[in-house]
């Protein structure tokens, strides 16, 4: 086990009464999710997904190989839960990678046409993501892209090609049997922001140099911390503070990390925790900052503005990389007081001297604790973030795995454009 929740000082400022009444509560849902019994109990395939072994795993790793060892560019295209998973993990991990390109994700020309100039230079892999196979924005970069491919590889794009698709429904599986594309499945039973350990996120992740083990190992201590019935689950305590937050009139969260590299991460959880709760006019809305950057734009907001948030800090606590500060002959700077000193050492007397100054601003604080930054803490954290959610979302009486709200846009826009 990697990821420690630090609740400590938030369950202090809490009314017992609260604390008790809220528990029990919690703890309803939580055994309605473990027994399966709950709203939306269809769709609870992602809880399995962390017991995975890698042997399950052979033609998925095997093809993520091939990708890696061609050296070519993997384009994924997927738009929701269809990327950022994938997106989250690699940009955490591999910062530098060159070798992935996301599409689909926007309807912006720029971009598109930006991408299909670069890739006319390039040789490439694509990995055509959606459950449904019928959302647009994946759809339309996807008719540009396997265009460029056909161009460029004639008949052999088909090998370029491999779709993330449902079993059986949907436009991108009757394309891929005729066409010859290699495909992986969905599970039936797994939604698109809980997907990260399907093919979905594990075919891109593995192809950028993701260690498969590791991954399954972080995923199964997120597991088994999420399952236990007592007061060290992470998942639960998380939940049932929230929950605790939005009685007490809050109704923001700010996900606030102190290190850039992890900002998809919280945009990871944006999604998994605003498609999962915000049902029935119902939830908390999930923000997101980067500090210390956005301390110096939201930081006054946050320490005097309306008082209807809390804030949650994504940690790492220990660094693989780090830079000592250098000492300075003339300090005209005056930094001399810190040299010799790391810099993940300022960045942590940073985050403790935010958490003190927001929590006396009157902003409810809680950390998430990140042991390094790795494959086994991130797939601990994410498992943990999605038992979370689940059981926060039975709190609210939520169906926290449909999304029925994502279809209005839609409708007008698919009016709009004369379908
Ligand atoms: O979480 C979800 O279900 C959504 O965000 C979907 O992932 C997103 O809308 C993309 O859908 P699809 O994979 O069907 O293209």
């Amino acid at each position: 086990m990697f990821v420690r929740y630090d609740d400590e000082v938030l369950c202090h400022s809490f009314e017992p009464i609260h604390l008790e009444d809220i528990e029990d509560r919690t703890h309803e849902s939580f055994h309605l999710l473990l027994n399966r019994q709950g709203l939306g109990k269809e769709f609870l395939g992602w809880m399995d997904l962390p017991l995975q072994k890698e042997e399950d795993l052979k033609l998925l790793f095997d093809v993520a190989q091939e990708i890696r060892e061609s050296g070519d560019v993997l384009v994924c295209i997927g738009i929701g839960g269809s990327y950022l998973g994938a997106k989250a993990v690699i940009s955490s991990l591999f910062p530098n990678e060159n070798k992935i390109r996301f599409a689909g994700k926007h309807l912006s020309p720029l971009e598109l046409t930006r991408l299909l100039e670069e890739l006319r230079e390039k040789d490439f892999y694509i990995n055509v993501i959606s459950k449904s196979g019928t959302t647009i924005e994946p759809g339309i970069a996807f008719r540009f892209l396997r265009n460029l491919a056909y161009e460029k590889y004639g008949k052999e794009a088909s090998h370029r090609i491999i779709a993330t698709t449902d079993a059986s429904k949907g436009a991108l599986r009757a394309l891929s049997e005729q066409e010859g594309y290699r495909t992986f499945t969905i599970p039936n039973d797994v939604g698109g922001r809980f997907s990260v350990l399907t093919p979905v996120g594990l075919l891109p992740i593995l192809a950028m140099g993701g260690n498969l083990q590791s991954i399954l190992k972080g995923a199964k201590a997120g597991y088994d911390q999420a399952i236990l019935d007592d007061r060290t689950n992470p998942a639960f305590r998380y939940a049932r503070n929230r929950k605790i937050l939005l009685k007490n009139g809050k109704a923001i969260e700010i996900l606030a990390t102190f290190e850039p590299q992890i900002h998809f991460l919280a945009e990871w959880w944006k999604q998994l925790f605003g498609e999962s709760e915000g049902k029935k006019e119902k939830g908390l809305y999930p923000a997101s900052a980067v500090f210390t950057t956005d301390l110096h734009s939201l930081g006054q907001w946050i320490q005097e503005g309306t008082r209807n948030i809390f804030e949650t800090f994504l940690i790492i606590d220990t660094y693989d990389t780090d830079l000592l500060i250098p000492h300075d002959d003339q300090n005209l700077d005056s930094l001399n007081y810190i040299a010799g000193k790391s810099l993940s050492w300022v960045n942590q007397k940073a985050y403790e001297g935010t958490l003190k100054a927001h929590q006396e601003g009157g902003v409810p604080v809680s950390t998430f604790h990140l042991d390094r930054l790795d494959e086994e803490n991130i797939f601990e954290l994410l498992v943990i973030f999605e038992f979370a959610i689940a059981i926060y979302g039975y709190t609210l009486g939520v169906n926290p795995f449909d999304q029925p709200g994502v279809e209005a846009y839609k409708k007008n826009m698919f009016r709009l454009l004369g379908r």
